[in-house]
């Protein structure tokens, strides 16, 4: 992957476990969530109907639209238990402290995820 794709998003230390932020790259909104120290970047349009999904409610690794509530893995970007709609996610690297997502290489077909720790 070239470096020049890597586009910084902040500080490591800004986004403590728990925690999210919202991050404009070239006008594209980007959210970047801290879920257990590891770092999910994904974009901030619902699959459904480009609802902001920035503020919806988490659950473990489980992200609902505020619009119409559908849920997903935000390791994945996938609905749990169903097929079609996906989050669009895209990788993120951490350098000498910073944050840096890579917006050319979208996470096409993610990998299986682990269980979730989600209460449902
Ligand atoms: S726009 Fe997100 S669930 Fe409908």
């Amino acid at each position: 992957m070239n470096s020049s794709d890597q586009i910084p998003v902040g500080a490591v230390d800004e986004l403590g476990p728990g925690q999210r932020k919202l991050a404009f790259i070239n006008g594209r909104g980007i959210v970047l969530f801290n879920i257990d120290g590891t770092i999910h970047a994904i974009d901030n349009a619902c699959p459904h109907q480009g609802a902001s999904v920035a503020n919806g409610h988490l659950d473990g690794c489980l992200l609902s639209c505020p619009a119409h509530g559908l849920r997903f893995d935000l390791r994945t970007g996938c609905m749990p238990g169903a097929s079609g709609l996906s989050l669009t996610t895209f990788p993120v690297r951490t350098i000498d402290g910073k944050l840096f997502v890579s917006l050319e290489d979208p996470v096409a077909s993610p990998a299986p995820a682990p269980a979730c720790n989600a209460a449902s």
